[in-house]
């Protein structure tokens, strides 16, 4: 058989970076109007995430960033599941109130079996819905007494960005108690100076992004119960465990913290279950602690989908695979392997603080010890150096490690010393 040279070279379809579609620009701007091999698209694409960063060197972010094969099976099968679908994916749904139940259960709900909570695309979905019904009960409760409801308010530290979202989106004035240097985390007496009758509740965060520290939910609960005996005022508490919700419960010395549903005050939760819960990135979730503590108005019941199901949700059609992922992780781990996995995470992160404390310049601001696992530090005052924690953080990332320099939000900004 006879061939020309060049008609191998361009039918050769399995060689997806010798034929001519290799040679092919990817498109930026206008969809191409011819088709590509899918061995050499794939090729191409998965060459240029190559240029991201490498998911096991960052140590920014709190998302997972390793699964086990069988959880990639089960996120493979599950690519065509929209969970809002329930009525065509009732097993997924069912598992997703599974996990609402014990997830419940592990933050001590008083009756978790039957406790209203949701799956979300993260913490800041699920902590948007719970300041949501947060604003609704206030409301309710202002109308009642006949009070004004025009300027709403709520009370926390230094919170991640989805709080400000949710303050500006739902014009809710947002009184972030500041920074001060050596003090990070909002205290009882402060949350104390800041609540009025408009405010609609407190967020204590368990697991500051910052610093990594928790902030102390149960003596905030306790200062608002005596406030209620003294003043009447009733505020109620959500707890931002973005982290802390899926290591409290596990960490061996955190496991006696009382910062859950033990505490009468507070009424709702959320954690990411893409972070600690050590499911793939896109699941978050939030439990209130009674179903009166969800405001009916607020869940809506979708029938165009073959049944009748009631949604609590900003989005509507979404991956049913993390939460697949997220039960996978429960049942496959139990609470054993979540605390081993945590209890190490943890060590590790003190081990770092110990050995970050040895080098003169630095000052450890978290030891590691009581909050996330991990560490975090800042320039001594004196540090007689000509570098600061950007450029540090620059000079690492020239090896593939990502370690955050950030600002507390209250301080200075601080100048560059190359400048
Ligand atoms: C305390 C806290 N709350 C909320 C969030 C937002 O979480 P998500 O990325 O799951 O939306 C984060 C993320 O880092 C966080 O640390």
């Amino acid at each position: 058989m006879l061939h020309s040279t060049k008609e191998i070279r361009h039918n050769y379809k399995d060689q997806s970076h010798g034929g001519k579609e290799a040679i092919r620009r990817l498109p930026k701007f206008k969809m191409e109007d011819s088709e590509m091999e899918a061995a050499v698209a794939y090729e191409a694409i998965y060459g240029e995430l190559a240029l991201d960063g490498n998911a096991s060197l960052n140590l920014a972010t709190f998302v997972q960033t390793w699964e086990e094969k069988q959880l990639h099976k089960l996120m493979d099968n599950c690519i065509v599941k929209n969970m809002i679908d329930k009525d065509e994916y009732p097993q997924t749904a069912a598992i997703e109130e599974r996990c609402v139940h014990m997830i419940a259960d592990l933050w001590n709900s008083p009756d978790s079996s039957n406790t209203m909570g949701t799956s979300t695309t993260g913490s800041s979905e699920a902590a948007m819905l719970g300041g949501l019904a947060m604003l609704w009960n206030w409301r309710k409760k202002m109308k009642a007494l006949g009070k004004p409801t025009d300027k709403p308010n709520m009370v926390c530290g230094a919170v991640q960005i989805c709080w400000h979202k949710f303050a500006r989106y739902w014009d809710i004035e947002i009184r972030e108690v500041p920074m001060e240097k050596n003090k990070y985390s909002m205290t009882a007496l402060d949350v104390l100076k800041y609540v009025d009758e408009n405010t609609i509740c407190v967020v204590p965060t368990l697991g500051l992004t910052l610093t990594l520290e928790y902030e102390p939910v149960a003596e905030i609960a306790a200062a608002l119960d005596n406030l209620q005996k003294e003043k009447g005022l009733d505020i109620p508490i959500h707890v931002d465990g973005a982290s802390g919700g899926f290591l409290a419960p596990f960490i061996e010395n955190q496991k006696s913290l009382v910062w859950d549903f033990r505490l009468q005050r507070v009424k709702s939760i959320n954690a990411s279950g893409h972070k600690f819960g050590l499911a793939p990135v896109g699941v978050g979730w939030v439990v209130w602690r009674d179903k009166s503590d969800l405001p009916e108005e607020l869940i809506f019941n979708v029938n165009y989908l073959g049944g009748n199901m009631p949604t609590f949700a900003l989005n509507f059609s979404r991956p049913g695979g993390q939460i697949i992922a997220q039960y996978y992780n429960f049942v496959r781990l139990g609470k054993d392997g979540y605390s081993k996995i945590q209890d190490n995470s943890s060590y590790i992160g003190q081990f770092i603080a110990k050995e970050i404390s040895k080098l003169e310049i630095f000052e450890v601001v978290y030891n590691g010890n009581g909050g996330i696992p991990g560490c975090t530090w800042r320039l001594k005052d004196n540090a007689n150096i000509n570098f600061n924690l950007y450029e540090l953080s620059d000079r690492l990332r020239t090896r593939g490690w990502l370690v955050p320099a950030a600002l507390m939000s209250s301080s200075p900004v601080p100048p560059l010393p190359s400048d």
